[in-house]
């Protein structure tokens, strides 16, 4: 694996890594086991794989946990290495971005990115769509991997890419969870003992608007008010929203559920704000 550190150095090791599809897989680091999936199904279906290391400071707005945020690159580079990645792409913030936050071209995702998670951090996902373009124009991969557990941004990227004209498939890879539901994430680090024993309600609480679902109730309130009642019996669990929204423009669905929708929520316990998700597919027989 080599490991580059400025944009003109990945693009010499791309070069000559000679391989005929490359898989990108970007990446804030300290991975876990959600994130060697995406990498494992980018080395299934690729030649070459890259991944990026980068904390991106754009889409932190200055009173989030950009300096809490965990990082561990030696153990985030081991485990590349035994993962068979080729190229790690570990630029510093200078690197990125050489005037500081002083950008005068952003991407500005609007609509899609003001709801949600969006309404709660409104600087957030111009960040991530502005990281995000810079590393596909960087990487110039065929494919690039995405996690299920950040709905919202696979929403926006996919939206990206299409209004952009950006070359480059998206590949959505299912949320890895613990034993008990918790969808993997870096964040989970900050929860202490009693905090983590409570996280899982949020898997419940999605688990109980998609068994709804699965057993033919079609009306998004209900669901709705499901989720909200399983959160609001966990008394560290802070409800930010709960939403049942149309699965490729995260619009709210009002009455029924006629088209695949993406069940999700965000709550916050003690320190972390924890999002997940659950796709509902339209076409699925209630009982299935
Ligand atoms: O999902 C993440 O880790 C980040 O938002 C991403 C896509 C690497 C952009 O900084």
């Amino acid at each position: 694996m080599k490991v580059l550190t400025t944009i003109a150095d990945f693009r010499r090791a791309h070069a000559t890594l000679g391989s005929a599809s490359l898989g990108f897989v970007p990446t804030m680091g300290f991975l876990h086991d959600g994130h060697l999936e995406m990498i494992g199904r980018a080395r299934a279906e690729n030649d070459g794989v890259a991944v990026s290391i980068f904390v991106n400071p754009l889409q932190f707005a200055p009173t989030d946990d950009l300096e809490a945020y965990p990082r561990d690159f030696e153990r985030d580079r081991s485990l590349l290495e035994q993962a068979g990645c080729d190229l790690l792409f570990h630029p510093d913030v200078v690197e990125i971005y050489p005037d500081g936050a002083d950008l005068d071209v952003t991407v500005v995702p609007n609509r899609i990115a003001s709801i949600l998670e969006g309404a709660s951090r409104p600087v957030h996902f111009t960040g991530v769509a502005t990281v995000v373009a810079k590393l596909f124009n960087i990487v110039q991969a065929e494919r690039a991997y995405f996690g299920q557990k950040d709905g919202q941004q696979v929403a926006v990227i996919k939206r990206m890419v299409r209004d952009l004209d950006i070359p480059v498939e998206i590949v959505v890879v299912p949320t890895i969870r613990e034993d008990d539901g918790l969808a993997m994430s870096s964040r989970n680090s900050y929860l202490n003992a009693e905090q983590r024993a409570a996280a899982p309600v949020v898997f419940r609480a999605l688990s109980s608007a998609s068994d709804l679902f699965a057993a033919g109730g079609r009306h998004a309130d209900s669901l709705r008010e499901t989720m909200r009642g399983v959160l609001e019996a966990e008394p560290l669990a802070n409800v930010d929203y709960v939403s049942i929204a149309d699965n490729e423009t995260l619009e709210e669905i009002i009455g029924i559920i006629d088209r695949d929708a993406m069940a999700s929520l965000a709550v916050q316990i003690g320190p972390a704000r924890l999002i997940d998700n659950l796709v509902l597919a339209a076409h699925r027989q209630p009982g299935l």
